[in-house]
């Protein structure tokens, strides 16, 4: 109503409504290089774009005269609860889109009361986000480094800060492989952006030169030789999960999965949560689409713990599919960080804003009045029948 009204006034928006138009208008923001790394995924670009695709597969068949005219979308889950089941996925290096990094994002998840998944890549340290944004929900997602002892410390901070629960991501333990980048040789992490969680961890910084002045040449040069030496465990298996069960007391979620059988396989280590993505097909190109794998494991995990879903999710009609399709919770990934370029603070809660009005009128235009009935108005596609 209000922007309908400031029309009258003759006032347009500075961004687009729709979020899907958010990647176009992040380039004016955004020197092409970071826009390429944020915007493009692995290998010819075909699971980024299946993951839109997927969502032509499935379509909500609206009731009518159903009376229900209040939607409440309440979810609860680890002792939180959020006013809609939508949070932000984990973005790294939220500082090359804002000068205050993540800090933006988190005030206004805590505003609307939503919630946030830290990424371990954090342009500022774990410890300056919360403290930035009081009473938001913040949970803090990991890439399991090579030092056990820099994970521990890690994981320890996060609780100690407040941090709701602990994300281990299984699927990047390598980075994929990401022609863009290469063409423009750039690689944010050697030059030194999302250190902010690790700088201020004394495992990470232990063996770098206490004499070397911070930014210049050199210090450049340590940093990405201990990025290098730090990251991506490359044998892991799934008893990591019982290790970090032995040194938190948080829930424990794994994110990146897509085979029902890793599903239960987690859940057999332990793990609390389960996260169904192919990290925007940005790790292995022409790996299945995320939301073509959401309701194999939701049906295996058949409500033993929570499922979250993210990878290709752009609107409110897009998180009712997957919600439908049995995710818990689904997780904004790109979008928040276009909309972070694009006007920061208020850009986000554009983003998020626009979101939750479509989920919520979809729900309530589909006759469901909750997340839970909207299992029963998503159908396969009806030119997709046999
Ligand atoms: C990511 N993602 C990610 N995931 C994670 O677990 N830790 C991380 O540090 C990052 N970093 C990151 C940076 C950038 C620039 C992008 C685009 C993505 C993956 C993210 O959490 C999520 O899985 C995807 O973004 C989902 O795909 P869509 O919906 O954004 O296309």
């Amino acid at each position: 109503d209000a922007t309908f009204a400031a029309g009258l006034a003759g006032q347009v928006p500075r961004m687009p409504a729709n979020p899907e138009h958010l990647e176009q208008a992040a380039l004016e923001h955004l020197p092409a290089e970071v826009w390429s790394f944020i915007a493009r995924g692995a290998g010819s670009g075909r699971t980024l774009a299946a993951n839109r695709r997927a969502f032509n597969r499935w379509e909500l068949v609206p009731r009518m005269l159903t009376g229900i005219d209040t939607a409440d979308l309440t979810t609860k889950l680890f002792g939180t609860t959020l006013t809609a089941p939508l949070m932000l996925a984990p973005i790294g290096l939220a500082g090359l889109a804002h000068a205050r990094g993540e800090a933006p994002a988190a005030q206004v998840v805590r505003d609307l009361g939503l919630g946030m998944i830290l990424s371990n890549s954090s342009s500022l340290s774990l410890e300056e986000v919360a403290e930035e944004a009081p009473g938001a929900n913040l949970w803090f997602q990991l890439h399991p480094p090579k030092s056990e002892a820099l994970a521990v410390s890690m994981v320890q901070r996060a609780e100690k800060a407040g941090y709701q629960t602990i994300v281990v991501t299984i699927d990047s333990w390598t980075r994929g492989w990401r022609p863009a980048d290469l063409d423009y040789a750039y690689d944010p992490f050697l030059r030194g952006h999302g250190m902010g969680t690790f700088l201020a961890d004394p495992e990470f910084c232990r063996p770098l030169p206490s004499d070397v002045p911070h930014g210049s040449k050199e210090w450049n040069e340590n940093l990405a030789t201990r990025w290098r030496e730090v990251f991506g465990h490359s044998h892991l298996s799934f008893d990591y999960l019982a290790t970090l069960r032995t040194v938190t007391d948080l829930p424990i979620l794994v994110k990146g999965v897509l085979h029902p059988d890793d599903a239960d396989l987690a859940i057999e280590h332990g793990a609390d949560g389960i996260v169904v993505s192919n990290h925007g097909g940005r790790q292995v190109d022409r790996s299945r689409a995320a939301l073509d794998a959401l309701p194999d494991v939701a049906a295996r995990v058949a409500g033993r713990v929570p499922v979250l879903f993210d990878s290709g999710v752009r609107t409110g009609a897009d998180a009712s599919i997957a919600l439908g399709l049995g995710a818990d919770v689904v997780l904004l990934g790109r979008p928040w960080i276009y909309g972070l370029a694009i006007d920061g603070a208020n850009g986000v809660r554009h983003v998020l804003e626009a979101v939750l009005a479509e989920l919520e009128l979809t729900v309530l235009m589909l006759g469901a009045g909750t997340v839970g009935e909207l299992r029963r108005c998503v159908e396969p596609a009806y030119h997709a029948r046999p």
